[in-house]
């Protein structure tokens, strides 16, 4: 092995990594969403590029840079972003599905503002379609890794999303406990594929990132190969 190839275990690989929260509108200045700052999808799309990677982030609204040496997408609605994804599809050797996705939107989008205390106090939702698992059902299929969120039974959510959408890994972590999560900087992640398991103690997001995108391009490699 080359060290380039150590240092950049992702060289030339195509890459698409989605991120953040989308937005479902109610009306013009309403909507529904998802908590998520976004920071772990970018920090996975900067190791991404670090790692050699030709990285294009698909990017819910966020408050955060552009990380250096890649492309990025914005979108705002789960239909969007789904778009904008499976646009990119045709091209990818690895998805990253990091986005917190709404899972429904209001099935109707009010043209003007909605008044209140005028009976609308029921809304009405559709389930919006499932990204990740629409990419792992294309054929060929891209390396897939989903992520999860849960606040209990963590490895039976995790292992029956990987299974039900067909993944070759997912990222969970837990949360509503005192560190990590959300608008955190650091994280802890449980990592699980078909065959095992990987612990990644709670650090950095940065650093946090680096190393599952170190395990992601040992198991694309293994898949590959
Ligand atoms: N995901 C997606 N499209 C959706 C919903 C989720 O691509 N419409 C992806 C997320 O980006 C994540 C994975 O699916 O990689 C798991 O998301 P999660 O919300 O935990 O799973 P759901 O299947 O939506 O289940 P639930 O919300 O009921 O736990
Ligand atoms: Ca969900």
């Amino acid at each position: 092995l080359l060290s380039d190839d150590r240092d950049r275990p992702l060289r030339g690989a195509r890459l698409v990594v989605s991120a953040g929260p989308t937005r479902e509108a109610l009306d013009p200045v309403r909507f529904i969403s998802n908590r998520s700052s976004g920071k772990m999808g970018y920090a996975l799309a900067a190791a991404a590029a670090r790692a050699g990677a030709q990285v294009t982030l698909v990017s819910g609204p966020v408050a955060l840079p552009t990380p250096p040496g890649l492309e990025r997408i914005d979108v705002e609605t789960a239909a969007d972003m789904h778009a904008a994804v499976m646009a990119l599809m045709g091209e990818a050797d690895i998805y990253i599905g990091a986005a917190a996705v709404a899972d429904y939107r209001p099935s109707e989008i009010a043209p003007v503002k909605l008044k209140k205390g005028r009976g609308a106090s029921v809304i009405a939702l559709t389930q919006n379609p499932d990204i990740v698992a629409d990419v792992a059902a294309l054929k060929p299929k891209p390396f897939v890794v989903g992520f999860a969120a849960e606040t209990d039974d963590l490895e039976n959510y995790a292992r029956g999303k990987l299974i039900a959408k067909n993944l070759d890994m997912i990222a969970a972590n837990w949360i509503g406990r005192e560190d990590g999560g959300f608008d955190s900087d650091r994280n802890a992640l449980q990592v699980y594929w078909p065959g095992g398991a990987a612990s990644l103690a709670m650090t950095e997001k940065s650093a946090l990132a680096e190393q599952l995108i170190t395990l992601i391009a040992e198991h694309f490699h293994a898949k590959n190969s």
